[in-house]
């Protein structure tokens, strides 16, 4: 891949691009965000007993979020990811974690109902509305009971903002429609604000 695609029209082409260029350096910083994810852990279980569920992590990256529910005792995890280089990373750290490539949009590999917490961290503020609605989509038909989104919610710092902007992503639209966004695919849907910028939206079957 060359710097082309980073001015590539297709969505894809281009996050691709961005995170099989940032694989090696996000993966020596993810520690950090590790930090701040076991502090959301504790939110998530308050919300509901995670221990023994089997777990999907979409868009896992170097597998920083997938790994906190293997620390937090949860049963079978399977994560997928469309950057090969992110995925290299996340498979030298987490020999137990079952990482497999593929993308978000379709994932017809996992049956219906078929894994209990399907979740996905800081992947859907990525990408626009018409993907987003494809993915929430999958989350929802493969979620047996709980799909778990960690991702923004309300202010956030500059530097993210500058972050996001490089990224092209739809962060800005996210944070105004997100929770309303996911409310068809679901039951019932909550969504809980963890610490600045932070937060947890969930989904129940
Ligand atoms: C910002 S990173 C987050 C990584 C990880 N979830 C975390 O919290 O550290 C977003 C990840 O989502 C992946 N991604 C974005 N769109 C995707 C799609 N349609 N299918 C699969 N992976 C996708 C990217 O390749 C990238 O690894």
């Amino acid at each position: 891949m060359s710097i082309f695609h980073y001015f590539s029209s297709n969505p894809d082409i281009r996050a691709k691009y961005i995170f099989n260029l940032i694989a090696p350096y996000y993966s020596k910083v993810d520690h950090v965000l590790q930090d701040k994810y076991q502090k959301t852990f504790e939110v998530l279980k308050a919300e509901f007993p995670i221990e023994g569920l089997t777990v999907l992590d979409i868009g896992t990256g170097t597998g920083a979020w997938a790994a906190m529910y293997e620390l937090n005792k949860v049963g079978t995890i399977n994560a997928v990811d469309f950057s090969e280089k992110m995925l290299a990373e996340s498979q030298k750290k987490y020999p137990n974690i079952k990482f497999s490539l593929g993308n978000a949009e379709n994932l017809s590999q996992f049956a219906d109902n078929s894994i209990d917490i399907v979740t996905a961290s800081y992947v859907l503020h990525g990408v626009k509305s018409d993907k987003r609605a494809k993915i929430l989509s999958e989350m929802s038909r493969i979620a047996k009971k709980y799909v778990v989104i960690n991702e923004f919610i309300g202010k956030t710092p500059a530097f993210v903002r500058f972050l996001e902007f490089m990224e092209k992503s739809d962060y800005k639209h996210f944070k105004l429609h997100f929770e309303q966004e996911i409310q068809p695919y679901f039951n019932k849907t909550n969504r809980i604000f963890v610490e600045y910028g932070t937060g947890l939206y969930i989904g129940y079957k």
